[in-house]
């Protein structure tokens, strides 16, 4: 049977991904395109209901998003969330105007009247708005089903051809009873049963990869993250033996790290495929040497990786695939949008291409991080492999300020050992489950102190850690006092040649999550 699905059609809006992700939460597969994608495109995929997004532009300003009209004529049932439900109201003869007053934030919202898609929100409820235009008047067949205070149609609907819309947004947190919203939607509404389920995910993914491979030969460069692991497992699963994973140790990782993956996915480990740890360790160290620059740091460690995989890959021979971990958002980024590039992230995107091969496979270009995880876990994959925090492929050399070398590194994987260990601890672990990544990072600064009665000159830890759902900001975790104490101590005292220690208290923006 096929996979029932939801469109989710990108106007612009900072939410859309998350307006996938909640679907999904649904048990309902979602899939997040631009606009632009043509009509006949979406009858031909056959989606069981379509969802306009937010999006920064005005119906009537000059950036107005020229858009299909056809759209608005498929049969489909529709949800319009905030510029989408504009844009609809718009598109289908109603009137849209610059609101007398903007509404952000919390708003008290109130039902009126029956609504299929409010069904079983509260009569009065508190929502999530983000605008400067409203629908003053909805178009002709319409009623209105909720109001705030500052905006006549909070949301309205059309349900004999299917059109719902919210000037709210239903799919942050903020907005109280929004996944009743998205559900009444998403399974009433558009009639989907919920078939998304991780289990069958990796059911079929198994049966497909094999389908795919035959007998062929399969290379996956292992970085021990979370995606190249679960990309690796599954494929393990599926063709066992025909697949071989290079892992290049490149002597940037955290302490004890080339070991724990040797020991996972090497011989000795639990799966059946072929496992090749390559060691350059020096080979990067002497390419970094005297190189300050983050960028230019990246650009060495990213063609240096290329150029080991392609050498290990020759010494294999011609493979007939090679395995990316590619997630979803990466997927969604890379097609859409043309944002600054802020630092240049070399593991996305960065193909050999000198290495001989048919085809790429992708087995986690469909899933959001989440899902990932929970493939991992239906894949018998370790708990602490599968929680692994997101760790840069420059690995410690962008945690490093100004020049990589072994004894930088050497404090640097001493540090950050200590701190996640006694982050780990406290509270039986509590504490770090709130936080999005922590580590500990070396800054170019050595300053006085004094230890045992001796001078020292010697140098300055900086400690990192933030909460954060998407990466794209963060606010720096208040560390109790207590437990940022003790880890002071220890550092200082454990770790040669650190004299000093400092908590970075920057949100992002204005800084980033790394130091470099
Ligand atoms: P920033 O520092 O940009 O980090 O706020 C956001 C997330 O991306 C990770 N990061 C990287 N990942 N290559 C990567 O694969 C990189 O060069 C890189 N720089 C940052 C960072 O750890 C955080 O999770």
């Amino acid at each position: 049977m096929e996979q029932e699905k939801i469109l989710v059609l990108d106007f612009g809006g900072q939410y859309n991904q998350l307006i996938a992700r909640r679907v999904r939460e649904l048990h309902v597969y979602a899939e997040v395109e631009p606009y632009t994608l043509p009509v006949d495109e979406i009858k031909k995929r056959g989606y069981k209901g379509i969802i306009f997004t937010g999006g920064p532009n005005s119906v009537y300003g000059e950036a107005a998003l020229d858009y299909d009209p056809a759209l608005l004529q498929l049969g489909i049932p529709m949800l319009g969330i905030c510029y989408g439900a504009q844009l609809m109201a718009h598109g289908l003869g109603g009137k849209v105007a610059t609101a007398p007053t903007s509404e952000y934030g919390h708003t008290d919202v109130q039902r009126i009247g029956d609504s299929r898609l409010l069904d079983k929100v509260s009569s009065e409820t508190v929502a999530w708005m983000s605008h400067t235009d409203y629908i003053e008047e909805p178009p002709a067949g319409f009623v209105v089903t909720a109001k705030t205070a500052a905006c006549p149609v909070a949301a309205m609907e059309c349900p004999e051809k299917g059109f719902y819309a919210t000037q709210f947004h239903p799919e942050v947190m903020h907005t109280k009873e929004g996944r009743k919203v998205l559900k009444a939607f998403v399974i009433d509404i558009c009639g989907c049963h919920g078939d998304w389920e991780m289990g069958s995910f990796v059911e079929r993914s198994i049966r497909e990869i094999r389908e795919k491979v035959g007998d062929g030969k399969v290379l996956c460069a292992l970085s021990g993250g979370v995606d190249s692991s679960v990309a690796a497992v599954l494929l393990s699963k599926a063709v066992g033996k025909q697949l071989t994973c290079v892992f290049v140790d490149q002597g940037l990782l955290r302490k004890d790290e080339g070991d724990q993956v040797e020991a996972v996915f090497g011989p000795d480990g639990p799966y059946d495929l072929n496992f090749i740890r390559v060691n350059v360790q020096q080979r990067f160290y002497d390419k970094l040497a005297g190189v300050t620059e983050p960028e230019k740091k990246r650009k060495i460690i990213g063609e240096e990786f290329i150029r080991v995989f392609e050498e290990e890959a020759k010494k294999i021979g011609a493979v007939d695939f090679l395995v990316q971990g590619t997630i979803y958002p990466d997927v969604i980024e890379s097609g859409l949008g043309d944002s600054a590039v802020i630092k240049s992230h070399h593991n996305v995107g960065g193909l050999p291409d000198h290495v001989d091969f048919k085809e790429i496979i992708e087995p986690l270009r469909m899933l959001f991080k989440d899902e990932v995880r929970k493939a991992g876990l239906e894949l018998g994959i370790p708990d602490y492999l599968v929680y692994r925090q997101p760790f840069p492929g420059p690995g410690l050399a962008i945690r490093i300020i100004g020049e990589v070398n072994e004894e930088r590194i050497r404090i640097v994987q001493e540090a950050d050992a200590i701190y996640r260990e006694e982050i780990e601890a406290y509270d039986d672990g509590k504490f770090a489950k709130t936080l999005g990544q922590y580590f500990a990072a070396l800054t170019n600064m050595r300053s006085v102190g004094v230890m045992g009665d001796f001078r020292t000159y010697d140098y300055a830890v900086a400690l990192r850690a933030v909460e954060t759902s998407d990466f794209m900001t963060a606010s720096a975790a208040q560390i109790p006092w207590d437990l940022l104490m003790k880890i002071t101590n220890r550092i200082i005292n454990e770790v040669d040649h650190v004299n000093r220690v400092m908590y970075d208290c920057t949100s992002k923006p204005p800084g980033t999550i790394e130091l470099e």
